[in-house]
Parts: C-alpha cells; structure tokens; sequence
C-alpha cells in the first residue's frame, strides 16, 4: 500500500507512513498565480492501493477539493484503489435539513467523494449524531474508528488523576464519555445543552457530583470552544479539583484555546487529526492499524 497526504495532513501522513514501515509518496501541491490549485503525482502509484489521508478543518472546502485533485491525479497515474483516510470529517454537522432551504451538506459531500473514484473511507470520531452509522451513510464501505480510548490512556499516564470523574458536555457526547470513563474506570455523566445558534448554547447544570473531583470533560470536538467553556464554568463553580478538557478535533476558530482556559480549564489535550499547540495524542497508530488490519482482511490473515 502507497501512503500519500494532502497539505491539510502533511505530518501526520509521515507519521503514519513510517507506523507502516514505509516512506510518504511524494504528491506536488501548489497554486497558479490565480489561485486555482495544481496537484501532480511524483511517485509511481500504478496498479497500487493508495490511502489518501487528509483532514478537512477550518478551510474545509479547499481541503476537500484538493482532495478531490490528488484522487484524480492518482486515478489518471493508474492506482488501482483510494482509500480515503478523513481524520477530522466536516460537513457532518448538517446532516439534517434542520430549516425549510437548507442544503443538505453530508450527504452533498458524501456523493462528491464517492463520484470522484474514492474506494473506501476512514474517519475518525465523525460527528455522527442523527446518522448512527457512518458504514450506512456512504455507497462504499466507511468505517469510523475513534481516538477517545488513546485521549484517555494519555490522561492517565501524564494525570495523576485523583477521584475522577467523566463528563460529556450534551447528550451526544455520552458516546465518547462512556468510553472514556471505562479506560478511566471511572463513572461519567452527561449535562443537557441547547443549541441556540452557531456560536451561542445554553448548558444546564444537572445534579453534578465533581466536589473535589478531577473531571475528564471530553467531546468530539472543539469549534468556537462554547460548548467545553460553559460546561467548565459549571463544573468549577460544582467545586471540581481540577478540570482536563478533551476532544479528538481541536478545530479551535477564533479565541477557542483561551475561551477554554479562561472557562477555568486546567489543561486541553487533543489529537493531531487537526494540528494544534494540544495535539498531544497522535493518531497515526490508530490509522496505521486500520489500514494493516484492512489489508490482513483482504489476504484473508
Ligand atoms: C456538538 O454536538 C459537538 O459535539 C460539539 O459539542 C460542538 O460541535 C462544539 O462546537 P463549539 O466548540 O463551537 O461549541
């Protein structure tokens, strides 16, 4: 199998190449003075499966349509399969014409990626919330693997936790506290939230038991950082120990990291499927093997 990367995912498809024993095939991306992108395939790929990876965050559109190039330039030097590797997946949130006019991104996004020739999808910890599986929402085999059983294992080799407790800051969210919570082994809970727009929530306390605790406040991801800063205001005022916030996609638009801190968080911990300063868990092992895995399934090992 050929590891090749998109410049939203640079690093992260070296680390994941030399997971694998092997070198990252060398793509050229660049711009014309117009700004219309170039992409050329400098490595032989011929009669080879390829793995693509490549995050979608904050220019979203533009990394999705490079996407979309490297696939084509794959595809025109004859690689035999595209396994797309989507570490942070966006678009997922509009999964649902909420409103009367509204496009329906998923699944818009969802067909171009399969009309380009795309083979098989990864993803990781996908925003999966009204669409339960992600293997039903594509025509080619998907599969979301999660990084939150990593996140919590980091945690608790560099916390020395004292009396934790997990919380997922909406009812969403249990999905990733649960399994936290049981790498932990610890007891999670989950506060209710209401979307009010875009950016403004309201999160409702609940009868919170944290006194002196250390809270593990975990969620898919972080965005404009609204969410985690409310739900930390309400754990530090129930009287928490300390407060570790984290998420698998530190997208983290705007004033996100300090909003977090100044929320009265301790400490943020992330993943590299999006970089940040908290990128502290990689998950190139997981991709690695994942894609190890899918190629012991096809050999029948
Ligand atoms: C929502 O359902 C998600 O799981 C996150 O809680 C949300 O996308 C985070 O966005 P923000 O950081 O803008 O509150």
């Amino acid at each position: 199998m050929i590891i090749v990367s998109g410049t939203a995912s640079e690093v992260l498809g070296i680390k994941v190449a030399r997971e694998m024993q092997k070198t990252k095939s060398k793509i050229e991306i660049k711009r014309f003075p117009d700004g219309e992108k170039y992409v050329r395939v400098l490595d032989p790929v011929a009669g080879e499966e390829v793995a693509v990876i490549q995050s979608f965050y904050r220019t979203p559109d533009e990394f999705l349509f490079e996407y979309f190039l490297i696939v084509d330039a794959l595809k025109g030097s004859d690689a035999k399969r595209i396994i797309a590797v989507f570490p942070y997946f966006a678009y997922a949130r509009q999964d649902e014409r909420f409103k009367p006019g509204e496009a329906l991104s998923l699944e818009s996004v969802i067909k171009l990626i399969e009309s380009v020739g795309t083979n098989e999808v990864y993803t990781i910890d996908m925003h999966l919330h009204r669409v339960a599986d992600i293997g039903k929402a594509f025509g080619i085999p998907a599969y979301n693997l999660s990084a939150v059983p990593e996140i919590a294992r980091y945690i608790k080799r560099n916390f020395e936790l004292k009396e934790p407790a997990v919380l997922g800051p909406d009812e969403e969210s249990e999905q990733w506290a649960r399994v936290a919570a049981k790498e932990l082994g610890a007891n999670y809970d989950i506060l209710e939230k209401k979307r009010l727009s875009a950016e403004k929530i309201e999160i409702k306390p609940r009868s919170l038991e944290v006194k002196g605790k250390d809270v593990v406040l975990i969620d898919d991801m972080i965005s404009t950082g609204g969410t985690l800063a409310e739900a930390i205001k309400i754990i530090r005022k129930e009287g928490a120990r300390r407060v570790i916030a984290a998420c698998s996609h530190a997208v983290l638009v705007e004033n996100a990291y300090t909003r977090i801190f100044e929320a009265g968080a301790d400490y943020l911990v992330s993943t590299d499927t999006v970089p940040s300063p908290v990128s502290y868990v990689s998950v190139a092992g997981l991709i690695a093997d994942a894609l190890r895995n899918r190629l012991a399934k096809r050999k029948g090992g």
